[in-house]
């Protein structure tokens, strides 16, 4: 008879404390985006290559991210709002024109090793977005392009500094 009790209060307890978190809404607005500066719009790639970066990496590494209705549901929404600020931190295709070449260069390369080791793009997004999951094929032109961006000079100018 208490047990029941208890399993009713804490029960109870949970649904007020996940009500309450619903109050704690995160920020969508996505940052301006400057169309030059864009990664896919300062190279070129083939229509199957920007369709594909877009549909994998966008989301995350970019300020076209899109948030479906699940990004209202708190804690869900919390947690990605977490990888889309990491994402960008660490990589945002939209400030690409930003970067200097050899930054610009570094990403390259830790694209084509991402991808090649398959954390790219997140398992837990590819969970969710089935689509988003490269197969063998789709990695290896997403490397092969990656790596062709690459400057060997940028590299070259780095042992002399
Ligand atoms: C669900 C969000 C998400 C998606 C989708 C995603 N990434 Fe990431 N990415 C992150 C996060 C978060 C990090 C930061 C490091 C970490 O937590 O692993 C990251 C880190 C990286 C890094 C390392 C950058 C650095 O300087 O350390 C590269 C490169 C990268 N991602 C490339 C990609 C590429 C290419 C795609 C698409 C094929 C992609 N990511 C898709 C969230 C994502």
């Amino acid at each position: 008879m208490r047990k029941q009790l208890t399993v009713k209060k804490i029960s109870i307890a949970l649904l007020i404390l996940f009500l309450v978190i619903q109050l704690f809404r995160i920020d969508k607005q996505n940052p301006p985006v400057v169309a030059e500066k864009d990664f896919l719009a300062l190279n070129t790639a083939s229509a199957e290559v920007q369709n594909i970066i877009k549909a994998s990496c966008y989301d995350c590494h970019s300020n076209t991210s899109v948030y479906p209705w699940y990004t209202n549901v708190a804690p869900v929404s919390w947690w990605i709002k977490h990888h889309i600020k990491e994402g960008r931190k660490h990589l945002n295709f939209s400030e690409w024109g930003n970067y200097t070449a050899k930054k610009a260069d570094h990403k390259l390369e830790e694209c084509v090793e991402m991808i090649q080791e398959g954390e790219m793009p997140m398992s837990s997004y590819t969970l969710i977005h089935r689509e988003t999951k490269l197969s063998e094929e789709e990695s290896l032109m997403l490397v092969n392009w990656f790596s062709s961006l690459r400057k060997p000079e940028v590299e070259k100018s780095d042992d002399q500094d």
